[in-house]
């Protein structure tokens, strides 16, 4: 079973995704958080940073787009085809309030002609290896169900699924039983997507659903940067182990992102890591609230690098 690295916007971007691959490896691809689709006339290569192929050597990327026209989904797959990317991802399950009202993200998935046109357009006009990313629907599994027998007739890289409603956002947990329905359905090979945190959570899903294709790792590996690695070896790693390693990943990730966002903007970067990274080094929901109330980037890796091994 493979492993890829989830898109989370506004976390795993490539300075995340390198350091990552740097101190720990074990990903077989990571999905890029998304970009707009845009028609031709809009479309600014020279503005992806994320995607360009120079920050990004040494783990596959798999570019994620977010659009609901079918001439601004292949105008930028072309685009992304000409920077060299055959694997191009679409997202129909970001179920954010302002991306939903748009019928776009989750907000498409009642709308399954809408979903065919767009996959028609790609796979018609190009000759991409495209694949999708969606939940079991915006209000009602039944969307999904659907949407997944349209998208049988087309000739998919795979189908991720992250098996929660969009109106439920993040609450509740993974719906197994309705994810199964959906795989008995599907003849695209299927990704995984959703609370894998640790060793027995991996193995309930690779178990129960031996046919994956991949599993996608998100807040579990920000939890547990070694997630990956621990899955593959079967084990976990020890403690004492684990802490210095990622005391050397996290004072890579701070200079990286401090040398290509400035201080200030590696203060909020790292902000928004830190409610994940708080698990893994032990810190009180008190201690969390103080470190995230610092303004100052120096101050701020002071009172960090207390939770650090070195
Ligand atoms: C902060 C945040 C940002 C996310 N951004 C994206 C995104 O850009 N594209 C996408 O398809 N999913 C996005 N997701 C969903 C994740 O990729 C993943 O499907 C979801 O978090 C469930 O998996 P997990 O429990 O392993 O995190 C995001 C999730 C979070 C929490």
């Amino acid at each position: 079973m493979q492993l890829m690295l989830a898109p989370l916007h506004g976390i795993t971007n490539h300075l995340f995704r390198n350091c990552l691959n740097r101190h720990v490896g074990s990903l077989d691809a990571a999905v890029t958080p998304f970009l707009a689709a845009v028609e031709d006339a809009q479309l600014n290569v020279r503005k992806w940073t994320d995607i360009r192929p120079e920050n990004n050597v040494g783990l596959e990327v798999i570019p994620q787009l977010m659009g609901n026209r079918p001439e601004a989904m292949v105008d930028t797959v072309r685009a992304l085809q000409g920077m060299g990317y055959r694997r191009i991802n679409w997202n129909i399950g970001c179920p954010s309030a302002q991306v939903v009202r748009k019928q776009r993200g989750c907000g498409i998935m009642p709308h399954p002609d809408r979903v065919e046109a767009v996959a028609h357009a790609v796979s018609s006009q190009t000759d991409c290896a495209f694949s999708v990313k969606m939940r079991l629907g915006w209000q009602s599994p039944a969307e999904g169900m659907e949407i997944v027998e349209r998208l049988n007739a087309y000739p998919l890289d795979f189908i991720a699924i992250h098996p929660r409603l969009g109106v439920q956002e993040y609450t509740g947990t993974p719906d197994l039983p309705a994810l199964r329905l959906l795989l008995d359905r599907c003849r695209h090979r299927v990704v995984y997507s959703g609370d894998v945190v640790d060793l027995p959570s991996y193995e309930a899903i690779a178990t129960a659903f031996p046919n994956l294709h991949a599993v996608m790792l998100g807040r579990g590996i920000l939890k547990n940067i070694f997630l990956a690695e621990e899955i593959h070896a079967g084990h976990t790693i020890p403690q004492d182990i684990k802490r210095q390693r990622f005391s050397n990943f996290y004072h890579d990730l701070s200079d990286t992102v401090a040398t290509a966002r400035g201080k200030h903007g590696a203060l909020s970067t790292l902000k928004e890591l830190w409610h994940y990274f708080a698990t893994f080094v032990g810190m009180s929901d008190d201690e969390l609230r103080e470190l995230l109330r610092i303004t100052d980037f120096s101050d701020f890796e002071q009172n960090a690098g207390k939770y650090l091994d070195n």
